[in-house]
């Protein structure tokens, strides 16, 4: 039912943790499961130099956000704000139909981290990251 990746990403997460004094915390939660994810994020010149993630829900929630992090680590924001739940789970191989929107927690908690980053700035994030989807579990992907 899991892909290898999906495994190894719950079993090892990566970048698991906080960020003392980071430049933008993100924190989302679905609805429908209850499910939390938070995330951290250190900025300099337009990069994000460190991301880590807190999360407290299910196994595809911890793969997805682990994977994601890997994925903006060292990249620019607007890389990391065109990252999509639709790339994570490709990355992960795939996930079953009924976890595709753990995935979603993914993507908001880092367009969440890099809002609050704007904000901090004195920057209106609305115009640059977009609204950020509400997720009712299943229907937002
Ligand atoms: Fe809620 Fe996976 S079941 S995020």
């Amino acid at each position: 039912m899991y892909t290898e990746q999906v495994m190894d990403h719950f079993a090892n997460p990566r970048n698991v943790g906080e960020i003392e004094n980071a430049d933008g915390i993100g924190e989302v939660g679905n609805a429908v499961c209850g499910d939390i994810m938070k995330m951290y994020i250190k900025v300099e010149d337009n990069v994000i130099t460190d991301v880590k993630f807190k999360t407290y829900g299910c196994g595809s929630a911890i793969a997805t956000s682990s994977i994601a992090t890997e994925m903006i680590m060292g990249k620019t924001i607007e890389e990391a704000l065109s990252l999509s739940n639709k790339a994570v789970v490709e990355a992960l191989g795939g996930l079953p139909a009924h976890k595709i929107h753990c995935s979603v927690l993914a993507e908001q908690s880092i367009k969440a981290a890099i809002a609050d980053y704007y904000t901090r700035q004195g920057i209106d994030p609305a115009p640059i990251v977009g609204v950020i989807p509400e997720c009712e579990g299943g229907h937002c992907h």
